[in-house]
C-alpha cells in the first residue's frame, strides 16, 4: 500500500496536500516539510471517570514540591505541581540543560527520585556538567536515550517523582516514521510524556529549543498541550538570564526570575535592581534611573542617551537597544516639538544598561530626561529616580503600580522620585515610604525640577 504523505508547516502545524514555498496559514517561508500521514489511534489508558456532584469533590489543594531556587518556585507559582507538565523553551546555549540539571540535583537532595533523560549528551558529558555545578549524591538517575517508547518504559519501571526530558527535538517515537524534531514527532513526544505524567502523578519537564527566528519545529505548537510554559532568554554577551512564565495553569503568568550564569552554573539574583545598577556612572550626563515593572516585580534600570553630530552629512542615526524603536522615535519627536530642540544632523543612541528590555510606557519620562541631560550636558542628581508615561502633547500620564515602584526606589537608597501628578494624588499618605515625591503634569515641569 502506498503511504500517504502530507506537507506540514514546522512553524504552525498547518497541513497541505502539496508543497508550498510559503505557508498559507502563518506566512513563513520554507517551513513545509513532507511527513508521512499517520493514523494514531487514541489510547484510553486513563481509568474511565464518573460524573461527581460538585459538593462531593474534595477541595482542590494541589500538592507542590519546591526547589531550593526560590526564584524558580515563584515563577512556577510556588513550586512544581505534582503531576504537571512544564515546557522550558529557549535558544540553544542559553542554559536550559544547566538549569534543569541543577533543579534535578536539588530535588534529588530533598529525597525525591529524579530521572533525567538526555537525547543530546552522553552520561559522561552530563556528569562533567554536574561536577561543575557541584551536584551531590542523591536519588538522581541519568539516561542517555532517544527512543521515546524505551524512555517511557524505563520511566515506568523506575517510577520517579520528577522526570526531565532534554530535549524534545532529539527524541522520537517509533510509532511515527517522520524524523525527530518534526512537528508530528514533537507533538507525539509531548503527548506521551503528558499521559505518563498524569497517569503516575509525576512532575515532568520538557526542554525545547527555540531559535531567534521563532521556532524550529515549534515548541510553540505544544503550548496548548502542557500545563506550564517557561521561556528562558537573555543576551549572549551578558551573563544574566531571564526566566518567564508564559502560561501557567497553576499560578500567575508574566512572573519572572533573573539568573546569572557563572562558573558554578546559574545563580538566582534576588535583588535585580542592585544588579542592573551596579556599574552606573554617577554624575554622568545622559544617564537616568527609571522604576520599571517586570512581571509583577519592580525593578530599577538605567536608561542612557548619547547625542552626537552626524558625520559626513549622512542620514542621522536613531539607534535603540532595550527600548521599543517606534516609541523612542515618538519620544524624540516630542522633545523636538515641545522643548524646541532640533535633532537634524544629530545621531541619537538610546540604551538600557545591562541588556535589559523596558517594554512599558512608564519608561518614557526616563528616556526624555536622558536625552535632555545629554543635550544640556548636565548630569541628573544621583539620588533621583523617575517614572511616567509621556503623551504626544508632552503631558505626563499615570502608570500602574506606583507604590511598588516607589518602594523599590526607596529600598535602593533613592531620596527623590519624579512621578506623574495623577499617581501622586491617588496615593495614600500612610503607605508612602520616607521619600521625597515630586508630581509632575508635563515634561517641562520635570525638566524645571531637575535642571
Ligand atoms: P546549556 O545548559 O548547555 O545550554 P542549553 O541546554 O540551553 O543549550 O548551557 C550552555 C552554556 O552555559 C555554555 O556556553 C556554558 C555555560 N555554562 C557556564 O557558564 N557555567 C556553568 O556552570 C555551566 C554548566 C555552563
Ligand atoms: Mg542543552
Amino acid at each position: 500500500m502506498k503511504q500517504k504523505t502530507t506537507f506540514i508547516c514546522q512553524n504552525c502545524g498547518f497541513h497541505s496536500p502539496k508543497w508550498l514555498g510559503r505557508c498559507l496559514n502563518c506566512g513563513e517561508w520554507n517551513t513545509l516539510i513532507e511527513e508521512v500521514e499517520e493514523l494514531v489511534t487514541a489510547e484510553y489508558s486513563f481509568p474511565a471517570s464518573e460524573p461527581l456532584l460538585y459538593e462531593e469533590i474534595k477541595e482542590a489543594r494541589r500538592q507542590r514540591i519546591k526547589t531550593k531556587i526560590e526564584e524558580l518556585n515563584r515563577v512556577l507559582g510556588g513550586g512544581v505541581v505534582l503531576g504537571s507538565l512544564v515546557l522550558i523553551g529557549g535558544e540553544p546555549g542559553i542554559g536550559k540543560s544547566t538549569l534543569l540539571l541543577q533543579v534535578s540535583g536539588d530535588f534529588a537532595n530533598q529525597g525525591e527520585k529524579v530521572l533525567y533523560v538526555s537525547g543530546e549528551e552522553s552520561l559522561e558529558q552530563i556528569k562533567i556538567r554536574g561536577e561543575r555545578l557541584g551536584l551531590r549524591d542523591g536519588n538522581l538517575y541519568l539516561l542517555a536515550e532517544t527512543n521515546l517508547e524505551r524512555i517511557i518504559a524505563q520511566a515506568e519501571k523506575l517510577s520517579p517523582q520528577v522526570f526531565v526530558l532534554d530535549s524534545i527535538q532529539t527524541v522520537f517515537s517509533s510509532k511515527l516514521s517522520s524524523s525527530p524534531g518534526t512537528i508530528s514527532q514533537v507533538r507525539e513526544v509531548a503527548n506521551q510524556v503528558f499521559r505518563f505524567s498524569k497517569r503516575n502523578g509525576v512532575s515532568s519537564f520538557l526542554i525545547g529549543h527555540i531559535t531567534k527566528e521563532g521556532s524550529l519545529a515549534g515548541p510553540k505548537s505544544l503550548e496548548h498541550m502542557v500545563d506550564v510554559v517557561l521561556y528562558f532568554e537573555g543576551e549572549r554577551d551578558h551573563a544574566y538570564r531571564v526566566l518567564r512564565a508564559l502560561k501557567n495553569r497553576f499560578g500567575p503568568v508574566s512572573e519572572l526570575a533573573i539568573f546569572e550564569m557563572g562558573r558554578g552554573g546559574l545563580k538566582a539574583i534576588s535583588n535585580p535592581s542592585a544588579f542592573f545598577l551596579k556599574e552606573r556612572p554617577v554624575e554622568e550626563t545622559g544617564s537616568v534611573v527609571v522604576c520599571t515593572i517586570k512581571g509583577s516585580r519592580p525593578l530599577l534600570a538605567e536608561i542612557q542617551a548619547l547625542v552626537s553630530a552626524t558625520l559626513f552629512s549622512g542620514n542621522p542615526r536613531r539607534m535603540t537597544v532595550g527600548l521599543d524603536h517606534f516609541r523612542a522615535s515618538m519620544l524624540l519627536a516630542i522633545v523636538e516639538r515641545k522643548l524646541g530642540y532640533s535633532f537634524a544632523g544629530e545621531d541619537i543612541y538610546l540604551n538600557v544598561a545591562g541588556g535589559l528590555l523596558i517594554d512599558e510606557p512608564a519608561g518614557d519620562l526616563g528616556v526624555i530626561l536622558a536625552v535632555v541631560s545629554c543635550l544640556k550636558n548636565k548630569a541628573m542628581p544621583p539620588d533621583v529616580s523617575v517614572f511616567g508615561e509621556v503623551g504626544l502633547s508632552g503631558e505626563i500620564r499615570s502608570v500602574n503600580q506606583p507604590l511598588a515602584r516607589l518602594k523599590e526606589a526607596h529600598s535602593m537608597g533613592f531620596k527623590r522620585i519624579i512621578l506623574p501628578e495623577g499617581n501622586l494624588s491617588h496615593l495614600e499618605k500612610k503607605d508612602i515610604p520616607d521619600i521625597n515625591l515630586m508630581g509632575v503634569k508635563n515634561i517641562k515641569q520635570a525638566l524645571n525640577i531637575i535642571f
